[in-house]
């Protein structure tokens, strides 16, 4: 596990160029970029950034295919605040993405477990994950796997925690009755198999999250510290967000000692 502690702006361009790495490259096994996508505020400096070198770099994301981390059960069709929605407007309609090859679990199925079971064929057809993004939760959740989370789970019902419904009434208007009980998520087990886990967080809030995803005992009590057990992750953090982290002098010192071939 790899801790970067930067200022948010500098941490967004790091996150963007494991992307343009990857979409450039086409990808690091199979026969195409897969990248893993994640909602939330936290990824938007990553995409405006994504979507400015499309726009002045001509970086194009023809051919790849996206997939999706979670999405909330119920939310109509054309919501604003369905997860699909937000990724479309966000990033997809501002680079050349193809909006078919864009995934994400289907909270409007008439079989959750039918389309979570779908979901997860979906990511494997596909050859699995080469780059995922992900932020992290004031309670440690990834995508949705809220405290409890099997460390082995896959892409299956859940239920929000109080807390984490109340962080996201900012996004329906502050009205807490407006953010569902129920969502669909990659399992924690479907999350480790991406080849490449870049997680960003930014603000005083993430600080405890930050400190058990990286410094905790692994346990579903902060399910985020289950990526202590995966060869090839980078937590990208500010100031803020790493001010609880024990050894983040150490962090420090080896990164700016990193041998400039090495990336991410
Ligand atoms: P945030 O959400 O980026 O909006 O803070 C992160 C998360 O809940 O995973």
């Amino acid at each position: 596990m790899e801790v970067v502690i930067a200022p948010a702006d500098r941490l967004a361009r790091l996150a963007a160029d494991v992307v343009e790495r990857l979409v450039r490259a086409g990808a690091t096994e199979g026969g195409h970029a897969v990248l893993g996508l994640a909602t939330g505020s936290t990824p938007l400096a990553v995409y405006d950034e994504l979507a400015r070198r499309h726009v002045e770099d001509g970086l194009s994301f023809a051919g790849v295919e996206a997939f999706m981390l979670d999405e909330y059960v119920g939310l109509a069709a054309d919501h604003p605040e369905r997860y699909r929605n937000v990724i479309e407007r966000e990033l997809v309609a501002r680079v050349d993405l193809d909006p078919a090859d864009v995934h994400g679990p289907d909270g409007l199925a008439p079989d959750l477990p039918a389309a979570c079971a779908a979901y997860e064929a979906a990511i494997l057809e596909a050859g699995g994950v080469d780059v995922q993004i992900l932020g992290i939760g004031t309670d440690g959740h990834v995508a949705f796997n809220e405290p409890g989370s099997s460390l082995a789970s896959r892409t299956r019902l859940k239920t929000l925690t109080h807390g984490t419904r109340v962080d996201n009434a900012r996004f329906f208007g502050g009205d807490l009755d407006a953010v569902p009980l129920h969502c669909l998520t990659q399992g924690l087990a479907t999350i480790m198999q991406a080849r490449h886990l870049v997680l960003l967080a930014t603000g005083r809030g993430k600080a405890e999250a930050v400190h058990q995803l990286v410094e905790g005992p692994v346990s579903a009590l902060w399910p985020a510290t289950v990526l202590q057990l995966h060869p090839h992750v980078s937590v990208l953090v500010d100031d803020d967000a790493a001010c609880r982290l024990q050894l983040a002098g150490f962090y420090r010192e080896a990164y700016a000692a990193k041998p400039t071939w090495q990336g991410l």
